[in-house]
């Protein structure tokens, strides 16, 4: 009853390149030997991590408190999102950020946000090519960025925001690629220098400009994130200081971006490989039907979740298919294969918002934005910005394909994201 799972046989080193090259066939083949729970070797790691996707063990694993994170996830972010990030506190100081942090992103807020985002998208549609392919992912991702630096950062001002974007956006890049991802494993397995240390006058370069948007913000407080947080209180009466309100700033950025630009490539993808479903959302976005492009939205997060996985280290034992998991494993929920899991989802990979209609999945059933103390604290803002993003370029452009293959997936950071950026074809609506 106490053995992990089991899991597939290669050495570490190869399962670790079969993830970072094939993530979705290195999944799905694992879960056709193994099922729903299985354990993988990836370099670096000390121990195996055990990977479920039925939803009763995320259950069980998202409503325990007390596991901690494993340690590779500070490895990986600390280097630029900062110690303090909420991605990296761990118990009570960080329940503590999120009672902080999470009422910015709720309720009549979200409103206010709506017109950020369509004035963004309106402007970058036209910049778009006419009648020549191109790729949306950039243009999404400039978008999330633009909306991030004005709704979080609050920073208005067209000259400003190109000063911090343009460093922003070089970091963003520099830390995606996969030759960095191969850097850090093997740095990390040879014990030599942190890969990260070239990056670091740019980081200087960044913590400057965002020291100034904090100051500013103390003396001037706006309509925006930043300024709440600058404002905010913990429980003795305690301001964040404010190299802990830069690091979360830089996490709100780089959680909130890429992940945010590429739910909205991969929708768009989808949306060209099933012309019913677009024609229905252009006109639910026509008619103001709001239930119907939230479905495309939930659908499409789960059809393509753009955060493939959220570790875990056990606090305390987990049973799981007749496997007891001792306290100190490394689990995480595949939310990949959680998604598509036939005994949840009938033909799971079927692109049909329909199902959203019909009555929404459980709340272990559809977990593209994780759960538990962790879940993510951008949920209601992503998704109000992906409907806001589909519903205004679907009112300014008529979108085809520029190929007739559907996009595979890469691995860009954190996320699966489609390889070949989303190319299409956009002409104005007439
Ligand atoms: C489609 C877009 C997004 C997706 C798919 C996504 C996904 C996720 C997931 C899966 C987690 C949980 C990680 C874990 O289990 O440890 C998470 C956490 C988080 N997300 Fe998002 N996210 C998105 C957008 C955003 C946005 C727009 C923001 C903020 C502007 C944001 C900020 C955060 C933060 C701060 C956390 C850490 C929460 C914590 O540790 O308590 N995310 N996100």
């Amino acid at each position: 009853m106490t053995a992990l799972p089991p899991g597939p046989a290669p050495p570490p080193a190869a399962q670790t390149v079969r993830w970072l090259l094939r993530p979705i066939s290195f999944l799905e083949s694992c879960r056709r030997r193994f099922g729903d729970t299985f354990s993988v070797d990836f370099l670096g790691f000390r121990t195996p991590m055990v990977l479920l996707s039925d939803p009763e063990t995320i259950r069980d694993l998202y409503t325990t408190r007390g596991h901690t994170l494993p340690p590779g996830r500070a490895f990986a972010l600390r280097p630029i999102m900062g110690a303090r990030s909420l991605l990296l506190l761990e118990g009570d100081e960080h329940l503590e950020r999120r009672r902080v942090m999470l009422p910015p992103f709720h309720g009549e807020r979200m409103r206010a946000y709506e017109t950020t985002v369509r004035e963004v998208v309106a402007r970058d549609v036209e910049t778009w090519p006419v009648g020549q392919p191109f790729a949306l992912h950039p243009h999404m991702q400039a978008v999330t960025l633009e909306v991030i630096l004005r709704a979080v950062f609050g920073v208005t001002d067209g000259e400003h925001r190109r000063r911090l974007a343009e460093p922003l956006g070089r970091l963003l890049r520099d830390t995606s690629s996969l030759g960095l991802q191969f850097a850090f494993v093997l740095m990390r397995r040879l014990g030599g220098p942190d890969p990260l240390e070239r990056l670091s006058e740019l980081r200087a370069e960044i913590d400057a400009l965002l020291a100034e948007e904090i100051a500013a913000r103390r003396d001037d407080p706006r309509d925006d994130i930043l300024s709440l947080l600058v404002a905010a209180r913990f429980e003795d009466g305690e301001p964040m200081p404010d190299g802990e309100i830069r690091d979360q700033l830089m996490t709100l950025l780089l959680a909130g971006h890429e992940t945010t630009a590429t739910g909205l490539a991969w929708t768009f993808d989808l949306l060209l490989r099933h012309p019913q479903v677009l024609a229905e959302l252009i006109r639910a976005v026509d008619e103001g039907d709001d239930a119907y492009v939230r479905a495309v939205v939930s659908e499409s997060l789960r059809l393509r979740p753009v955060v493939p996985i959220g570790g875990r280290r056990l606090g305390s034992e987990l049973r799981v298919d007749g496997h007891v998991l001792p306290a100190g494993t490394d689990v995480s929920p595949a939310i990949w294969l959680a998604h598509t899991r036939a005994q949840t989802y009938p033909e799971p990979y079927a692109f049909r918002p329909e199902r959203f209609l019909d009555g929404a999945p459980s709340t272990y059933e559809w977990i593209p934005f994780g759960g538990g103390v962790r879940r993510c604290i951008g949920a209601a803002f992503a998704e109000m910005e992906m409907r806001v993003a589909l519903a205004e370029i679907l009112r300014r452009r008529t979108l085809s394909p520029a190929s007739g293959r559907a996009e595979r997936v890469a691995r860009r950071n954190v996320t699966f994201s489609p390889r070949g950026g989303t190319r299409v074809v956009a002409v104005p609506r007439g």
